[in-house]
């Protein structure tokens, strides 16, 4: 006689659309809305394997989200998700600046930490499309990825914040979270002192290294970052979709 062992459910803590913990046992997973103009999921693994992974994606598409995506990944993290079904769908680079050499300063005056999650959202919702821009979960999840973070703003003629910059600090090495100029402001260099002043406040921090992942198709980006001495790193990142 042969006995079928069915996985426990999925069990989540928060209703969706929202953010949400799912668990089963010891497994865990955030998930949240892509952002508030998308409503495909984002799905973060905390700790789980490939059936875990299943089974979060099958909770979040039967409660409606459209699609789930993955965070940016390496290769050998996306082929847990590729074999349960996932597809490679946004190709990420990923870049990297070495800090041992100091950095030329800023052209603009740059602020630090004195912001208004709203000012920033404004500028965000100007400089991205719907797809990429932040939500206030997103933008929040981004200040709070790292424990250490700082803000950056350049402020336009009226005193009103028009491009940010945040950065996470950890030991060694230091990220370029987010970066975006308002589309008024874009080509007068404020781009480039936003990289600068980030570069600045991480190599003072003591971390050895910043790095940033964009869009490879992101060109104005990339050509940002590689003129302020960023250089693409071999292993590409991915995010992964499933239907
Ligand atoms: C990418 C971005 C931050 C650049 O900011 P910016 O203030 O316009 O850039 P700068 O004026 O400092 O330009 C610095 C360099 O970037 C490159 N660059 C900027 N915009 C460019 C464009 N539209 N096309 C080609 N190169 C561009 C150029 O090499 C430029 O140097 P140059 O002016 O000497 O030619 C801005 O375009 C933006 O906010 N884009 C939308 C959000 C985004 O993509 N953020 C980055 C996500 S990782």
């Amino acid at each position: 006689m042969s006995v079928t062992e069915s996985a426990p459910p999925v069990q989540q803590r928060g209703r969706w659309p929202g953010p949400i913990r799912l668990r089963r046992g010891w497994a865990r997973a955030d998930a949240r809305p892509w952002n508030d103009r998308t409503p495909d999921a984002n799905l973060r693994i905390i700790r789980g394997g490939a059936s875990f992974l299943d089974a979060c994606t099958a909770w979040l598409i039967g409660s409606g989200a459209p699609s789930v995506l993955s965070p940016p990944l390496g290769s050998g993290a996306a082929k847990t998700w590729e074999s349960v079904g996932y597809q490679r769908s946004v190709p990420l680079s990923l870049m990297r600046l070495e800090l041992a050499q100091p950095v030329p300063a800023p052209n603009h005056l740059v602020v630090s930490d004195d912001v208004v999650l709203d000012d920033l959202l404004r500028i965000d919702h100007a400089a991205f499309d719907d797809f990429w821009q932040f939500d206030r979960v997103g933008l929040e999840e981004a200040i709070k990825a790292t424990s250490n973070a700082r803000t950056l703003t350049i402020r336009g003629p009226e005193a009103d914040p028009v491009a940010y910059a945040v950065i996470g600090l950890g030991h060694a090495i230091s990220y370029l979270q987010r970066l975006a100029v308002h589309p008024d402001w874009q080509r007068s260099g404020m781009g480039r002192s936003l990289v600068r002043a980030s570069a600045r406040v991480a190599r003072t921090a003591g971390t050895r290294a910043m790095v940033l992942n964009t869009q490879q198709q992101n060109e104005p980006a990339i050509r940002l970052y590689t003129s302020e001495g960023f250089v693409t790193q071999p292993e590409p990142l991915t995010v992964l979709r499933r239907s």
